[in-house]
């Protein structure tokens, strides 16, 4: 069976790595890995191949940066033929960025079979452009699959099928563990001269929280006063690079002795730095459920989250953009408070094995 694995964006990366190497194992399966090149900055893109010892893309289709429905449709066009020449039995998708929702579009209406990882996530907002590509994909996919329960429930009651519908727990998940080791040997906590848990770990790239000056400065005014009790490190998405330039926000963020600005960090050294940290403060999907699984403090500068797990069982609050909430909660952390926190059901780095099973059944 000929499977076309598709990645675009950063967080494709780490979701498509354990799948990938569990189907190149696999005798009846021939993959083919297609990048669309939504994400195409080396630090964004190639290091993260390097990191997860990922094959090189057999298509890098070049589609790059631009508005939703410009970037949408490039990503279709190209994928189209595509799917033409190499007639795959089935295309993988993970996620809910724009290449996800654009290549299972193009797939479903060539009559190809669709199999969506980390399906069923819902922050019912639609405002947010990634629940509109979750619920595209999930829409017409064959196969879903689950990351955790909230999941099952929202696809019943959007009328999904439940022999389509299968709980495997979470790849990425797969690729923190697999790259424990790995990380534990970065030595950017060297050059950055920190120790376990005396910094805290920022990442923030969301549209509704960067791109508009308010809300940005407010966020920065509640890193200001963070950053006098503990240092804080922040790798930064293009994205809010950029807006820190339009909004000239540059001078007080230069000012800031303990607020450390660094370049978009791979894989590999990020684990290190989030594996050692004293808490997050986020508003990235990803971070939520990866401090969970580590039971790290994690405060969310979001009004929802599609992972409600992470706030039910793990480590995650979530907090807005309230920059009170957001010192209450820091000040928790400093206290010493603790919550009682579990790993989520089949986080256990199993989840590509169980997915690449029942593909093979529902295949043959
Ligand atoms: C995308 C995903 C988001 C994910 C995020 C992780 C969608 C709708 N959004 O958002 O779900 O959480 O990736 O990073 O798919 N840029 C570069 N270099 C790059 C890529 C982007 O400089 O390699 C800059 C460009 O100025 C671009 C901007 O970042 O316009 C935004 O990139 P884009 O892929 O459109 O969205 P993200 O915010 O990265």
């Amino acid at each position: 069976m000929k499977i076309i694995n598709v990645v675009g964006a950063r967080p494709n990366f780490m979701k498509i790595a354990p799948i990938d190497r569990v189907m190149a194992q696999d005798p009846d399966i021939e993959t083919f890995l297609v990048h669309t090149g939504q994400h195409y900055d080396e630090k964004m893109s190639k290091l993260f191949f390097d990191d997860l010892q990922m094959p090189k893309p057999d298509i890098y289709l070049n589609v790059g940066s631009a508005s939703h429905a410009v970037q949408t449709a490039k990503i279709m066009v190209e994928f189209e033929k595509i799917l033409e020449k190499e007639k795959p039995d089935l295309v993988l998708v993970v996620g809910d960025v724009n290449s996800t929702a654009a290549c299972s579009i193009v797939a479903q209406k060539m009559h190809i079979k669709v199999a969506h990882v980390e399906a069923g996530l819902r922050s019912f907002d639609r405002r947010m452009p990634e629940e509109i590509n979750r619920l595209i994909t999930d829409a017409i996919s064959d196969m879903l699959f689950v990351t955790e329960k909230s999941g099952m429930e929202n696809l019943k009651n959007e009328g999904i099928p439940d022999s389509k519908v299968h709980f495997v727990g979470h790849v990425m998940i797969d690729s923190l563990i697999n790259f424990s080791e790995k990380a534990a040997e970065s030595t950017i906590m060297e050059e950055l001269d920190i120790e376990k848990g005396n910094y805290g770990l920022i990442t923030l790239h969301r549209p509704s929280n960067v791109d508009n000056i308010e809300v940005f400065s407010k966020l920065i005014d509640a890193f200001e006063v963070i950053e006098k009790d503990l240092k804080l490190i922040f790798p930064i998405h293009p994205r809010s690079r950029k807006m820190i330039q339009n909004f000239g926000l540059e001078d007080k963020v230069k000012d800031m002795q303990n607020l450390v600005l660094l370049e978009p960090q791979g894989y590999l050294d990020f684990m290190k730095l989030l594996h050692n940290s004293k808490l997050v403060l986020t508003d990235s999907g990803g971070l939520q459920e990866e401090t969970t699984y580590l039971q790290i403090p994690c405060i969310t500068m979001r009004e929802n989250t599609e992972r409600p797990i992470t706030v039910e069982v793990g480590t995650n609050i979530l907090v807005g953009t309230d920059v009170d909430m957001i010192l209450d909660e820091f000040q928790k952390v400093m206290n010493g408070a603790k919550r009682d926190s579990k790993i989520p059901e089949l986080w256990d780095g199993n989840a590509a094995k169980r997915i690449v099973e029942i593909i093979k059944k529902e295949l043959s």
